[in-house]
């Protein structure tokens, strides 16, 4: 049932080489209970599809990857319906599903790549939308009792690229079943300036359900690297919120600094501004660097090692607390 060294090139987007020392997937939970109880002892590392992972060294113990399917309507009413995905649903197939079935909620969500399973973790985002927006409820297998526990919205502790799972049950539970509740009334966000822009460019002014997809795919692909030609986790860091004192010191050098307001004390700077401003958008260093196109996410150009990346993502860190007094936070997972 366990393969033994298994490179995990191939399971994960940044492409670099790392060993698994045992192997194993699992479709259903009582296949992943089985697999636990065998590997009592051993560290356990869960897999969806590698694409918020940055593997610096071999992963020592048992690296587990989730493979549950299966999309079901567990409730309907006429405004809404309940959907029970397996955690190892690829994320985009499911938002796809829900495009064809006119299910509103998960639109500005396309094209994230991963799993289903690990979209929760830290609360996936883009272009205004949050999954905290329509999740409603999950179901995890505690590794320490093998038992099922339901954990509700709130249990949930979700923030910007946060959950409980990412901080105090770090570890400890592995998602096989997320529940979202998606509207079937046309809902749609399309506040986020760059969707209007899209749109606008092609005239749509009452757009469809797909129509937004189709927006969202169509930014993302213009700025965002393909992991099949270009290794990469998208974005490394997180984009940081200073206090009023710090933004207004920026302010001084930089008057046209991009900035969200998030309360009446604290503002969101754009780490990829940051980044680009500093000078690193487009840098090479050895195998590895800074997209051109987006300076928020790191890239293998190829045979870049993990620590090659880690020590490139330290060298940023360390430069943008020089020149913006902001300490920016990894948002990749490193193992
Ligand atoms: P993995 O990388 O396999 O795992 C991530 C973490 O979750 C690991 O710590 C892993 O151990 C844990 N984990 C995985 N599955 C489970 C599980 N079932 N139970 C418990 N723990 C688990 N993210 C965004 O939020 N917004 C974006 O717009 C976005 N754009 C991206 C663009 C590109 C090109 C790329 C490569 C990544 C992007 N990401 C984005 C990041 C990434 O797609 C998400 O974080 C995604 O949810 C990761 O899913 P995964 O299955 O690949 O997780
Ligand atoms: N910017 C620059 N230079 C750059 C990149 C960005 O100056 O090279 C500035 C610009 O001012 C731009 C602003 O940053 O207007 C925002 O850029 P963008 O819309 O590309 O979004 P982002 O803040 O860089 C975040 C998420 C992405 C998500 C997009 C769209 C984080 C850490 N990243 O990126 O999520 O897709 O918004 O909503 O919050 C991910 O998490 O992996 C990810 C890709």
């Amino acid at each position: 049932m366990f393969r033994k060294h298994v490179n995990l090139k191939p399971y994960t987007t940044f492409g670099i080489d790392s060993y698994a020392e045992l192997f194993a997937t699992f479709s259903d939970v009582k296949t992943l209970q089985s697999l636990v109880d065998q590997s009592a002892g051993n560290q356990l590392t869960i897999l969806g599809g590698g694409s918020n992972l940055l593997l610096t060294k071999d992963i020592q113990g048992l690296v587990l990857k989730n493979e549950i399917l299966g999309v079901e309507v567990a409730e309907e009413t006429t405004e809404t319906v309940l959907l029970k995905v397996g955690g190892g649903v690829v994320w985009h197939d499911l938002v796809m599903f829900s495009i064809e079935n006119q299910y509103y909620g998960l639109e500005n969500l396309s094209l994230i790549p991963g799993s289903v399973g690990a979209s929760p973790m830290q609360n996936i985002g883009a272009y205004g939308v949050e999954i905290k927006d329509c999740f409603e409820k999950l179901e995890a297998l505690e590794i320490a009792t093998k038992e099922i526990h339901t954990f509700s919205h709130e249990a949930c502790e979700f923030g910007y690229r946060e959950s409980v799972f990412k901080r105090k049950l770090k570890g400890k539970f592995i998602i096989t079943h997320v529940y979202f509740r998606l509207q079937k009334h046309a809902v749609l966000n399309t506040s986020y300036g760059a969707i209007n822009a899209e749109l606008a460019s092609k005239g749509i002014t009452i757009p469809s359900i797909k129509e937004v997809s189709d927006a969202v795919i169509s930014i993302r692909k213009s700025k965002l690297p393909d992991p099949k030609e270009l290794g990469n986790a998208g974005s490394f860091f997180k984009n940081p919120v200073v206090s009023n004192p710090v933004y207004e010191n920026i302010k001084i050098s930089y008057p046209d600094v991009p900035s969200y307001t998030i309360s009446s004390n604290h503002v969101k700077i754009p780490a990829g501004w940051l980044i680009e401003t500093a000078g690193w958008k487009g840098k090479k260093v050895g195998n590895c660097g800074v997209h051109t196109k987006q300076a928020l996410v790191l890239v293998n150009y190829g045979g870049a090692t993990g620590k090659e990346v880690f020590e490139l993502s330290q060298a940023i860190i360390d430069d943008v607390y020089t020149k913006f007094s902001i300490e920016l936070e990894r948002e990749v997972n490193i193992l």
